[in-house]
């Protein structure tokens, strides 16, 4: 579904990734673990061709993401949803405004894209709250509103950046059993970056630990949990 190859990106003298690795197969829920700061969000934004990285290859369904040009790219974007970090609503547009902005440049009549909002709401349970803004809603609430933004149409792979950061323990778990749920629904496959453990416990197919700008360890999270190098161990203290 998407693979990345000897990825790298500095900024200066911050060598912030340095070769990294990683595939998402169909279907599974592949976590991605890095301390603050280690390069989660470069490498999201260099996948979705929001930064260019300095050298490596990047493969989304079959397509060289370098080497797309601008439609190519945008049509490659709507299969894929993108739950930012921190939800980013647009404060000023209401619930329904904000889950139409991804639709806004999809030739398709206003019946249809009316449809597929209130179904992405639905999907999240939220469509008591289509015409609040985000400050009438609580966190957990406009983090699900991200959600339904991010599945609107439909996408094959879903790339999560820290959907619980910023959460308290109980709505984490509930975004966590509805990203759970949503997969279901869309039969979609996710990246999930994260640093919380308990997400990654309930939600890893398979994970991936980013150290130092590289693909440091690969396996489950029982595998992960329990090795015996320190480094490794670090994250799950
Ligand atoms: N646009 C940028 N310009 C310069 N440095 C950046 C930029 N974006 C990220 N960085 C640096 O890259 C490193 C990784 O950042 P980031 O990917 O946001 O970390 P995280 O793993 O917490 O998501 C940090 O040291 C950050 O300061
Ligand atoms: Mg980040």
């Amino acid at each position: 579904m998407l693979e990345i190859h000897d990825l790298k990106k500095s900024f200066g003298e911050n060598k912030v990734l340095k070769g990294f690795d990683m595939q998402l197969k169909e279907g599974e829920n592949l976590v991605i673990m890095g301390k603050s700061g280690s390069g989660k969000s470069v490498m999201i934004k260099c996948l979705m061709g929001l930064m260019q990285p300095d050298s490596g290859d990047i493969r989304i369904m079959g397509k060289t993401v370098l080497e797309l040009e601008q439609t190519e790219l945008d049509q490659l974007r709507k299969k894929i949803g993108f739950l930012f970090q921190g939800s980013a609503l647009y404060d000023s547009m209401t619930v329904r405004e904000n889950l139409e902005f991804p639709l806004r440049k999809q030739n398709m009549p206003q019946k249809e894209k009316d449809k597929l909002v209130f179904q992405a709401l639905e999907s999240v349970g939220l469509l008591d709250a289509i015409e609040l803004v985000p400050n009438e809603l609580s966190g957990g609430m406009k983090r699900r509103v991200a959600l339904a933004r991010a599945v609107i149409l439909h996408p094959k792979i879903i790339i999560y950046d820290e959907p619980t950061t910023g959460l308290d323990p109980i709505t984490a778990k509930e975004i966590i059993q509805l990203m759970r749920e949503i997969q279901e629904i869309y039969g979609s496959s996710a990246l999930i970056i994260t640093h919380d453990v308990d997400c990654s416990r309930v939600i890893a197919d398979r994970m991936i630990l980013l150290i130092d700008g590289l693909n440091y360890a690969e396996g489950s999270f029982k595998e992960l949990s329990s090795s015996t190098d320190e480094r490794i161990q670090a994250f799950f203290k």
